[in-house]
């Protein structure tokens, strides 16, 4: 399959430090991209930061910053993590940047020039939320004390009056129901679509798009005073990170319109219902597909600054390291679910799936051809429960390869540990180590177990890679062959092939101890 693939995540806003649910996104997307990496596939990843708005305005004045030295500040601490994290993003946008004000403002224009009016001016009374920049309909409020009134997220609203354009959404109700009519895999996990078609069936009000209260944010083209709403400058991002506007690039003709956006459910209207539209509004292709995953709680409990239960990832990385936390994200949450990081339930699952299946499998059978082969893979002469657990490698990565094209990450990672455990009991039934005196039947299961670690190890690249690298390496794959079809292949590794002295690759945690 070599069709292009472009996938992003949502871009965070950096007014304040990353946490685990932002670690989280950028980790499963990371997988999706070097799943369609693995499988020879051109591959786009975009991941980047969110920063204009009012609420950077008001966290950066708190702070005695301007909003840019804010978001300075706080757009390379995800740049680091994504670094810790191993992401292999391609780019990193910052809404901040020129190539982003060009594009955003290029949207704009090709919405106002639209045949249907798409944009008009207005003037804009409602209830505002500001920690969600986005206003409520009353029937969506939940009353407090002394009339205050909060809105689904728990954040205080209140009534606001301005000049504002705004853009004709309730024009696309239709459009927007015969795409998804259309692309019935547009919206992921089914349950988000329904909820978003019975949304739009029920009637779309236009948007106000633009402000006047405050000037961090992209001026509307020939209207002074006005800076756009901030989520069609976010939303924008994705296709600013493909080229847009300049349509005659290489990158924009190979990756736009993108394949995949992966979100968080919280915002997955702004995506599956105004992103199409102000795309189709622009006559652009709308994105092929959006995926909304859960939210993440700490230890059980939604995490809060108030509680201080929230989960740093450089925390866990210092603790854990990269591949831990990765395969934890991957393994442990169902993908579109809500999940929980715990401490007990992460060490646990670190050890069961990564030290003792994985690690131990490799480093048994990488010892003994060590000992008794002098390194050297022996030649094998297989039979029945050899050609048995060769099989069902390589079926089980064709059963991963499906699940990953659906998104279904924590299937794709289970496979893989139910393949390292039938390999696990196909080495313990052979029992290598009693063959002293048969050693062409002992270089057999020797050379057939290493051979399927090769094979689940180029499987892991995706979720574990610096793991995975390393397994590879001590079974002497080139780096050209570590390919999704070097996983199915037929022929095994070749004998002869010498191997370096194998170390380690995963550790093993106490959960006894503290940290
Ligand atoms: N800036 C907007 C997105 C604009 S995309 C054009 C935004 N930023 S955010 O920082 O609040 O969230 C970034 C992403 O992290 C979102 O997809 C959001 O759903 C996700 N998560 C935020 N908290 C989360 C958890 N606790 N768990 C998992 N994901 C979470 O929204």
């Amino acid at each position: 399959m070599t069709d292009p693939f472009y996938v992003t995540t949502a871009i965070a806003y950096p007014n304040g430090e990353p946490h685990i649910g932002h670690a989280y996104e950028m980790v499963t997307t990371d997988a999706i991209a070097r799943w369609a990496r693995l499988e020879g596939r051109p591959t786009f990843f975009l991941t980047g930061t969110d920063e204009h708005g009012i609420k950077m305005v008001q966290t950066a004045a708190a702070q005695g910053l301007t909003p840019r030295e804010l978001a300075d500040r706080n757009s390379a601490r995800f740049r680091e993590m994504a670094s810790r994290l191993d992401i292999s993003n391609d780019d990193f946008i910052r809404t901040t940047e020129l190539r982003h004000y060009e594009s955003v403002q290029e949207m704009w224009r090709r919405m106002a020039a639209n045949s249907n009016g798409d944009i008009y001016e207005d003037a804009y009374e409602g209830w505002y939320s500001v920690r969600d920049e986005a206003y409520f309909d009353a029937s969506e409020l939940t009353d407090g004390e002394g009339g205050r009134k909060f809105a689904p997220s728990g954040a205080e609203v209140s009534w606001v009056r301005e000049p504002s354009y705004f853009f004709r959404l309730s024009a696309y109700q239709q459009k927007l129901l015969d795409y998804y009519a259309a692309n019935p895999d547009f919206i992921a996990p089914e349950e988000r679509r329904n909820e978003i078609v019975s949304f739009v069936r029920s009637g779309l009000r236009d948007l106000s798009i633009s402000r006047t209260t405050f000037d961090w944010g992209i001026p509307v083209p020939g209207a002074p005073g006005h800076v756009m709403y901030v989520w069609i400058d976010a939303l924008t991002n994705y296709i600013t990170g493909a080229g847009f506007p300049d349509e005659s690039s290489e990158r924009y003709r190979t990756f736009w319109p993108a394949d995949l956006h992966v979100i968080g459910k919280d915002i997955i209207r702004f995506h599956t219902v105004y992103w199409p539209a102000f795309l189709m509004s622009a006559g652009l292709p709308p994105p092929r597909r959006v995926f909304a995953h859960g939210f993440l709680t700490s230890e059980g409990k939604k995490m809060s600054k108030s509680l201080g239960n929230v989960v740093d990832p450089h925390e866990q990385l210092d603790l854990y390291g990269t591949d831990p936390v990765r395969w934890y994200c991957l393994r442990e949450v169902s993908f579109g679910q809500d999940g929980d990081w715990g401490r007990e339930k992460f060490i646990n699952r670190s050890n069961a799936d990564l030290a003792n299946n994985f690690g131990n499998l490799a480093q048994r059978s990488l010892s003994m051809i060590q000992k008794n082969f002098a390194g050297s893979v022996p030649e094998t002469a297989q039979t029945a429960p050899d050609l048995a657990i060769v099989g069902a490698a390589i079926a089980a990565i064709e059963r991963m390869r499906e699940a990953m094209q659906t998104q279904q990450i924590h299937e794709a990672t289970a496979e893989l540990t139910s393949l390292l455990n039938a390999a696990n009991l196909y080495f313990a039934e052979q029992a290598p180590w009693g063959l002293k005196a048969d050693l062409p039947r002992m270089g057999t299961i020797l050379a057939t177990t290493a051979d399927v670690v090769r094979r689940a190890a180029i499987a892991a690249q995706p979720f574990v890679p610096a793991s995975a690298a390393r397994l590879l390496d001590s079974l002497s794959v080139p780096s050209s062959e570590r390919l999704l079809a070097d996983a199915i292949r037929p022929e095994g590794i070749a004998a002869g092939t010498i191997l370096p002295l194998p170390e380690p690759v995963f550790r093993k945690f106490d959960v006894a101890r503290a940290g």
